[in-house]
Protein backbone atom coordinates (compact mmCIF):
# COMPACT_ATOMS: atom_id res chain seq x y z
CA UNK A 1 0.00 0.00 0.00
CA UNK A 2 1.27 3.27 -0.61
CA UNK A 3 3.38 5.53 1.64
CA UNK A 4 2.19 9.02 1.46
CA UNK A 5 4.33 11.91 2.38
CA UNK A 6 2.27 14.73 3.46
CA UNK A 7 4.26 17.82 3.78
CA UNK A 8 2.71 21.13 4.97
CA UNK A 9 3.85 24.66 6.36
CA UNK A 10 0.93 26.27 7.82
CA UNK A 11 1.46 29.55 10.33
CA UNK A 12 -2.20 29.96 11.88
CA UNK A 13 -3.45 26.19 11.57
CA UNK A 14 -5.27 25.82 8.88
CA UNK A 15 -3.47 24.06 6.48
CA UNK A 16 -2.26 22.04 9.49
CA UNK A 17 -5.87 21.04 9.54
CA UNK A 18 -5.97 20.21 6.08
CA UNK A 19 -2.72 18.10 6.50
CA UNK A 20 -4.72 16.02 8.88
CA UNK A 21 -7.87 15.25 6.92
CA UNK A 22 -5.29 14.36 3.90
CA UNK A 23 -4.30 12.03 6.13
CA UNK A 24 -7.32 10.58 7.32
CA UNK A 25 -8.21 9.87 3.91
CA UNK A 26 -5.14 8.23 2.93
CA UNK A 27 -5.92 5.58 5.94
CA UNK A 28 -9.18 5.66 5.23
CA UNK A 29 -8.08 4.01 1.42
CA UNK A 30 -5.52 1.28 2.93
CA UNK A 31 -2.41 3.65 2.89
CA UNK A 32 0.10 5.11 5.43
CA UNK A 33 0.31 9.04 5.60
CA UNK A 34 3.09 10.52 7.28
CA UNK A 35 2.44 14.10 8.08
CA UNK A 36 5.27 15.89 8.13
CA UNK A 37 6.32 19.70 8.35
CA UNK A 38 8.28 21.24 5.74
CA UNK A 39 11.32 21.70 7.88
CA UNK A 40 11.74 18.30 8.97
CA UNK A 41 11.93 17.73 4.93
CA UNK A 42 14.02 17.56 2.09
CA UNK A 43 15.36 15.91 -1.55
CA UNK A 44 16.92 13.09 0.53
CA UNK A 45 13.80 11.96 2.10
CA UNK A 46 11.95 11.35 -1.28
CA UNK A 47 12.34 7.91 -1.93
CA UNK A 48 10.86 6.92 1.15
CA UNK A 49 7.77 7.52 -0.20
CA UNK A 50 5.71 6.43 -3.40
CA UNK A 51 3.50 9.94 -3.54
CA UNK A 52 3.57 12.91 -1.84
CA UNK A 53 0.73 16.04 -0.49
CA UNK A 54 1.76 18.83 -0.32
CA UNK A 55 0.53 21.83 1.29
CA UNK A 56 0.76 25.80 1.76
CA UNK A 57 -1.48 28.55 2.42
CA UNK A 58 -1.48 31.70 0.63
CA UNK A 59 1.22 34.33 1.39
CA UNK A 60 2.67 37.10 0.02
CA UNK A 61 0.90 38.01 -2.80
CA UNK A 62 -0.22 34.88 -3.97
CA UNK A 63 2.64 33.55 -3.34
CA UNK A 64 3.64 30.04 -1.32
CA UNK A 65 5.54 30.88 1.90
CA UNK A 66 9.27 31.79 1.36
CA UNK A 67 11.01 31.80 4.33
CA UNK A 68 10.61 27.75 5.30
CA UNK A 69 8.31 26.07 2.33
CA UNK A 70 9.24 27.68 -0.80
CA UNK A 71 13.28 26.49 -0.10
CA UNK A 72 12.46 23.14 0.07
CA UNK A 73 9.95 23.34 -2.96
CA UNK A 74 12.57 24.34 -5.12
CA UNK A 75 14.63 21.68 -3.78
CA UNK A 76 12.13 18.74 -4.44
CA UNK A 77 10.37 20.14 -7.31
CA UNK A 78 12.82 18.86 -10.39
CA UNK A 79 12.54 15.18 -8.57
CA UNK A 80 9.63 15.50 -8.65
CA UNK A 81 8.58 14.99 -12.10
CA UNK A 82 6.93 11.31 -13.17
CA UNK A 83 5.70 11.11 -9.33
CA UNK A 84 2.27 11.17 -7.90
CA UNK A 85 1.75 14.72 -6.61
CA UNK A 86 -1.67 16.39 -5.05
CA UNK A 87 -1.44 20.45 -3.74
CA UNK A 88 -3.67 21.64 -1.01
CA UNK A 89 -3.57 24.84 1.15
CA UNK A 90 -5.70 27.46 2.86
CA UNK A 91 -5.89 31.08 1.80
CA UNK A 92 -8.12 33.73 2.56
CA UNK A 93 -8.83 37.04 0.70
CA UNK A 94 -8.70 36.38 -2.82
CA UNK A 95 -10.00 33.51 -5.11
CA UNK A 96 -7.08 30.90 -5.31
CA UNK A 97 -4.77 32.73 -7.28
CA UNK A 98 -1.93 31.21 -5.69
CA UNK A 99 -2.96 27.61 -6.48
CA UNK A 100 -3.10 28.57 -9.73
CA UNK A 101 0.29 29.75 -9.67
CA UNK A 102 1.67 27.27 -8.23
CA UNK A 103 -0.03 24.22 -10.39
CA UNK A 104 1.32 26.31 -13.06
CA UNK A 105 4.94 26.34 -12.11
CA UNK A 106 4.92 23.06 -11.22
CA UNK A 107 3.62 21.84 -14.57
CA UNK A 108 6.26 24.17 -16.40
CA UNK A 109 8.77 21.44 -14.44
CA UNK A 110 6.87 18.86 -15.42
CA UNK A 111 5.19 17.57 -12.32
CA UNK A 112 1.35 17.12 -12.84
CA UNK A 113 -0.54 17.87 -9.97
CA UNK A 114 -3.15 15.05 -9.98
CA UNK A 115 -5.68 17.33 -8.22
CA UNK A 116 -5.76 20.56 -5.64
CA UNK A 117 -7.78 21.16 -3.06
CA UNK A 118 -8.27 24.83 -1.26
CA UNK A 119 -10.19 25.59 1.32
CA UNK A 120 -10.88 29.54 2.48
CA UNK A 121 -9.37 30.03 5.88
CA UNK A 122 -10.37 26.72 8.57
CA UNK A 123 -11.31 23.62 5.86
CA UNK A 124 -14.90 22.81 7.09
CA UNK A 125 -17.79 20.90 5.72
CA UNK A 126 -17.39 20.52 1.91
CA UNK A 127 -13.74 21.46 1.80
CA UNK A 128 -12.86 18.82 5.09
CA UNK A 129 -14.81 16.27 2.86
CA UNK A 130 -12.69 17.29 -0.26
CA UNK A 131 -9.21 16.96 2.04
CA UNK A 132 -10.04 13.51 3.31
CA UNK A 133 -11.27 12.34 -1.04
CA UNK A 134 -7.83 14.08 -1.59
CA UNK A 135 -6.09 11.81 0.41
CA UNK A 136 -7.63 8.58 -0.86
CA UNK A 137 -7.01 9.83 -4.49
CA UNK A 138 -3.12 10.08 -3.17
CA UNK A 139 -3.10 7.26 -1.55
CA UNK A 140 -4.46 5.19 -4.54
CA UNK A 141 -3.09 6.81 -7.48
C1 LIG B 1 1.67 37.43 5.20
C2 LIG B 1 0.38 36.88 4.68
C3 LIG B 1 0.12 36.90 3.32
C4 LIG B 1 -1.07 36.38 2.81
N1 LIG B 1 -1.32 36.47 1.46
C5 LIG B 1 -2.52 36.01 0.99
C6 LIG B 1 -2.82 36.10 -0.41
O1 LIG B 1 -2.00 36.55 -1.22
N2 LIG B 1 -4.05 35.64 -0.83
C7 LIG B 1 -4.97 35.12 0.03
O2 LIG B 1 -6.05 34.73 -0.42
N3 LIG B 1 -4.71 35.00 1.36
C8 LIG B 1 -3.50 35.44 1.86
N4 LIG B 1 -3.22 35.34 3.19
C9 LIG B 1 -4.19 34.69 4.07
C10 LIG B 1 -3.77 33.27 4.41
O3 LIG B 1 -3.54 32.50 3.24
C11 LIG B 1 -4.87 32.59 5.24
O4 LIG B 1 -4.98 33.27 6.48
C12 LIG B 1 -4.65 31.11 5.48
O5 LIG B 1 -5.81 30.56 6.08
C13 LIG B 1 -3.44 30.85 6.38
O6 LIG B 1 -3.25 29.45 6.45
P1 LIG B 1 -2.47 28.78 7.66
O7 LIG B 1 -3.39 28.85 8.88
O8 LIG B 1 -2.21 27.38 7.23
O9 LIG B 1 -1.22 29.58 7.87
C14 LIG B 1 -2.03 35.83 3.70
C15 LIG B 1 -1.75 35.81 5.07
C16 LIG B 1 -0.57 36.31 5.56
C17 LIG B 1 -0.29 36.26 7.04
Amino acid sequence: MANVAIVYWSGTGNTEAMAKLVAQGVTEAGGTPTVIQVSDFSADRLDEFDAYAFGCPAMGDEELEDGEFLPVYDEVEPLLAGRKVVFFGSYDWNDGEWMDNWAYRASNAGVDAIETVIAKDYPGGDEADACVELGKTIATA
